[in-house]
């Protein structure tokens, strides 16, 4: 829980943030004058960054958003009825019914079509999906899922391609440097640099239009802002809570989104232990907007049905080469494998029943210098993965990359992509309370039983894995088609009055 576990930038980050610089207009300039920035990369120099933002004149309110009448008229309104998805709601077996879809509103007809039009395309997506169900299993030339990882193979497969159909992502330009438009891409908080640098970088997914966006993402880091914005061991998260606060009153003036919605459809992002801290900046962000997070704590109030987990990984190089693969359970002779500081609660009851305690369980504090961590990791059955100071643990990916069964060990944890995935059929989840008992319950799992969840293992390991360029069903598509769903279980009313 501390700010100085080690980051880095990307390692194409210098090139990628000129271009950025090239796209990203200044905060106090009209919101879409495009400027060409300066091509070093300054930001690398600046050591502290505070941000205050002025509100932006009426003359460039007026220029942004011409469309004033929105505000003030929209609600936005969860559906859970329809829409489910803390169990996924695709894999409901309930009947639906058609008639809670939105219907045509023919008197505010010309009013609000631009809306209208989107929730439309969501509306059909949602049936889509619904139908898909049923019907049998679509082509796909990359990759169809199939398998009992899923809840439900046909469905997600049906939703991932109409999220790669519809779904558009506007981006908020305003922000500067390190701060905004940036993250790390090393390191265990590398999927915050590697999601900003992706959604930026992407012409499928985001759009320059707003009003074909179906959500806003803020392009905010919590490394960066802990990074440069928070004062060093003062425990005080009130410069970073006021960035963020500026930063949504900025946009909250400068387009009519984030009020008409109340930021139901606008999401952040954060690997970072203090990502659920970040959101509390502003009751609707923490309370509306779809939150990503790593640390998804359900007691910490990360809620299944709108926000989104998503996996911690740490990539030590910045890339995933020579870290997949390993050998088949046969020549994985260690029983199950564990090495890590002893944070937070969970980690001091796994050390004390298990340390040095039987000869198929390596459970260390430390390995010794000559032993590799990897290695280790490639010789066990069972990859335990206990939380730390918070639920998330890059351990998860690890074990999922080299081929290890993870056993998630944790309390109030949602597993990443929980939503797609059965994880129950891949992983074991282990209770703080079984601890003593993990040798035991570990080896009840027959052989033909963890070859399965083994296989299933390397089967889902494509959707963890990190691609520059993304690849199709990589880690940064299902944590865009987790948002996808979000957006798919609420649809924006107009407000009656
Ligand atoms: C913005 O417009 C309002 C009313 O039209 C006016 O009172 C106010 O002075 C204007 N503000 C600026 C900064 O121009
Ligand atoms: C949504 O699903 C959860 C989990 O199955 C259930 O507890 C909850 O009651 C459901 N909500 C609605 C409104 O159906
Ligand atoms: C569908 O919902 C409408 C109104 O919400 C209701 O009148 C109708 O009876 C419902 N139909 C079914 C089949 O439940
Ligand atoms: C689904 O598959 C079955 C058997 O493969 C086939 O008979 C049927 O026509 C297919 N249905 C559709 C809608 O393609
Ligand atoms: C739906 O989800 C439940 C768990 O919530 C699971 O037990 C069931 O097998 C799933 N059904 C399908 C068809 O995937
Ligand atoms: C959104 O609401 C805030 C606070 O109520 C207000 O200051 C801001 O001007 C509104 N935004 C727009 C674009 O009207
Ligand atoms: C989850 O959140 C609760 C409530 O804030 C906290 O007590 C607990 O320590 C958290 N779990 C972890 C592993 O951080």
């Amino acid at each position: 829980m501390d700010g100085s576990r080690r980051w880095s930038w990307c390692s194409q980050a210098c090139s990628t943030i000129n271009l950025f610089i090239f796209m990203v207009p200044l905060i106090l300039l009209a919101a879409f004058a495009s400027l060409k920035g300066p091509t070093v990369c300054r930001w690398g120099f600046i050591a502290k960054c505070s941000f205050s933002f002025t509100p932006p004149s009426n003359s460039s309110l007026q220029s942004v958003r011409p469309h004033f009448f929105f505000l003030f008229l929209l609600l936005w309104k969860h559906e859970p009825k329809v829409l489910n998805v803390s169990k996924p709601w695709f894999n409901s077996s309930a009947p639906v019914n058609e008639s809670d879809e939105p219907k045509p509103r023919h008197k505010q007809k010309r009013k609000f079509s631009i809306l209208d039009r989107t929730e439309a395309i969501l509306a059909q997506a949602r049936s889509a999906i619904r139908e898909a169900r049923h019907e049998n299993q679509t082509q796909d030339s990359d990759y169809v899922p199939i398998g009992p990882m899923y809840w439900n193979a046909k469905a997600f497969h049906r939703s991932y391609l109409e999220m790669e159909k519809e779904f558009k992502v506007y981006v908020y330009e305003e922000g500067e440097l390190p701060v905004f438009h940036n993250g790390p891409c090393k390191s265990i908080y590398s999927m915050e640099g590697n999601f900003i640098h992706a959604i930026e970088m992407n012409d499928h997914f985001r759009t320059r239009d707003p009003e074909k966006a179906h959500v806003f993402f803020l392009p905010f880091s919590v490394v960066m802002m802990v990074r440069f914005v928070y004062e060093r061991d003062s425990r005080d998260f009130g410069p970073i809570k006021k960035t963020v606060t500026d930063y949504v009153n900025l946009i909250a003036h400068r387009y009519p989104y984030w009020n008409r919605s109340h930021g139901a459809d606008h999401f952040m992002l954060a690997c970072h232990d203090w990502g659920p801290e970040t959101s509390l900046s502003l009751p609707h962000l923490h309370k509306n907007s779809i939150r990503v997070l790593c640390n998804a704590n359900t007691s910490e109030g990360f809620e299944p049905a709108k926000d989104v987990s998503f996996p911690e990984i740490n990539l030590q190089t910045g890339s995933i080469k020579g870290f997949l693969g390993g050998p088949s359970a046969s020549k994985r002779p260690v029983l199950a494998f564990f090495a890590g500081g002893v944070h937070g609660p969970i980690r001091p009851v796994l050390l004390e029943h298990w340390e040095n305690k039987d000869k198929d369980i390596e459970v260390h504090k430390y390995l010794p210098k000559h032993v590799s961590y990897y290695g280790m990791l490639r010789k066990s059955k069972f990859c335990l993965c206990p939380s730390g100071y918070e639920v998330a643990s890059p351990r998860v990916v690890e074990a999922i990359y080299t081929g290890c069964v993870p056993v998630l060990i944790s309390e109030h944890y949602v597993p990443p992509f929980g939503d797609v995935l059965n994880w129950k059929t891949f992983s074991v989840e282990l209770s703080v309370k079984d601890v003593p008992k993990l040798k035991e319950i570990l080896m009840s799992v027959s052989p033909r039983q963890y070859i399965r969840m083994q296989r299933r293992v390397g089967q889902i390991r494509r959707h963890f894995e990190v691609h520059s360029p993304p690849k199709r069903f990589d880690v940064f598509h299902m944590i865009l088609h987790s948002v996808w769903l979000r957006r798919l279980n609420f649809r924006l009313h107009h407000h009656h009055q």
